[in-house]
């Protein structure tokens, strides 16, 4: 990864935007169709054994969703040279949300309107079948007419299998009870975390603070947030009780959201399926020591 190669099938790489933890983004440019993209590169473990096969089906899995507030997958592939899997996705001009709440909560209407946009962009892949399982500021990107587009969608899962050590992936301070304890995900643990970016965007401090991996989990598990109006007190008065992320103790699983219509509901594709039913590596047990993981970002 320290390498960026300059050319990845026909997409030319011009230069970083960024690097997360098991992967970089960089801007490039399509000659054939003449515009600028956003290039995902991978590691080259992705691109050997049950590792490529799980990224090129990843993909063909996330690369069928299509909303204006999801960013747009346009094409994946492995550039054999360098053995660099990639994914090339639309160039969102903006800025990650993360990076704006580095600067403090933003305005209550604002914080509003762009986490339900981002519930829009989960109603949508929940009902082709697809969980996010990352929901985390840096993957909420803001444009610059200030509208949201969701990005990264299955990634986590992808980094998680390549470490083959845990059914844990994500981001600590946003991950659900369910995830802690071992359980399977399902589109409850997207919407628990969407509710604690809610919250921090709100306060611009997590619900779910801690210094150390243990510390955070302990507080998803058993203990309630702070009112959000404690932190910031014009956030009016309907929503100065505690924020979704306010039942810890049961795990989002626990509650069942009303069925869809039979007219709205999307069958689920063989390979959507494949996406959210993976059992956990471990089995489940609440007390089971956490493991190690390379945990980039504790809020
Ligand atoms: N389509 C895109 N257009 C523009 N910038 C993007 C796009 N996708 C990602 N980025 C930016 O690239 C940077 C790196 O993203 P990346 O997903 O690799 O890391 P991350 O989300 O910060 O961390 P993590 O490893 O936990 O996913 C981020 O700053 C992100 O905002
Ligand atoms: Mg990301």
């Amino acid at each position: 990864m320290e390498r960026i190669a300059l050319q990845v099938g026909r997409y030319q790489v011009l230069e970083s935007i960024g690097t997360g933890a098991h992967s970089r983004v960089v801007r490039g440019y399509d000659p054939l169709i003449d515009r600028p993209v956003a290039i995902k590169l991978f590691p080259p473990e992705l691109a050997r054994g049950e590792a490529r096969a799980r990224f090129l089906r990843e993909a063909r899995v996330v690369g069928k969703l299509s909303h204006p507030f999801i960013v747009t997958l346009h094409d994946m592939g492995i550039e054999e040279s360098t053995a660099t899997p990639y994914l090339v996705m639309e160039l969102v001009e903006g800025q990650p949300l993360d990076k704006l709440l580095n600067k403090g909560s933003v305005p209550f209407p604002t914080a509003c309107a762009w986490v339900a946009e981002v519930a829009v962009a989960l109603h949508v892949a929940h009902r082709r079948g697809v969980i996010h399982g990352d929901v985390k500021p840096a993957n909420i990107l803001i444009t610059e007419e200030s509208h949201t587009k969701l990005t990264d969608f299955g990634m986590a899962r992808l980094a998680s299998h390549d470490k083959m050590d845990t059914s844990l992936f994500g981001t600590p301070a946003y991950w659900c009870p369910e995830q802690i304890i071992g359980r399977a995900q399902d589109a409850r643990s997207d919407i628990f975390s969407l509710g604690v970016v809610l919250y921090e965007a709100l306060t611009g401090v997590s619900p779910f603070s801690g210094e150390s991996l243990q510390a955070v989990c302990n507080h998803v598990l058993s203990s309630s947030p702070q009112p959000p109006s404690r932190s910031n007190p014009s956030i009016p008065p309907p929503w100065t009780r505690s924020s979704p992320p306010a039942s810890p103790r049961i795990p989002t699983s626990a509650w069942t959201p009303p069925k869809p219509s039979p007219s709205s509901s999307t069958p689920r594709s063989p390979q959507a399926s494949a996406a959210i039913h993976r059992p956990p590596v471990h089995p489940p047990h609440p007390r089971r020591p956490l493991p190690a993981l390379r945990v980039t970002r504790l809020r």
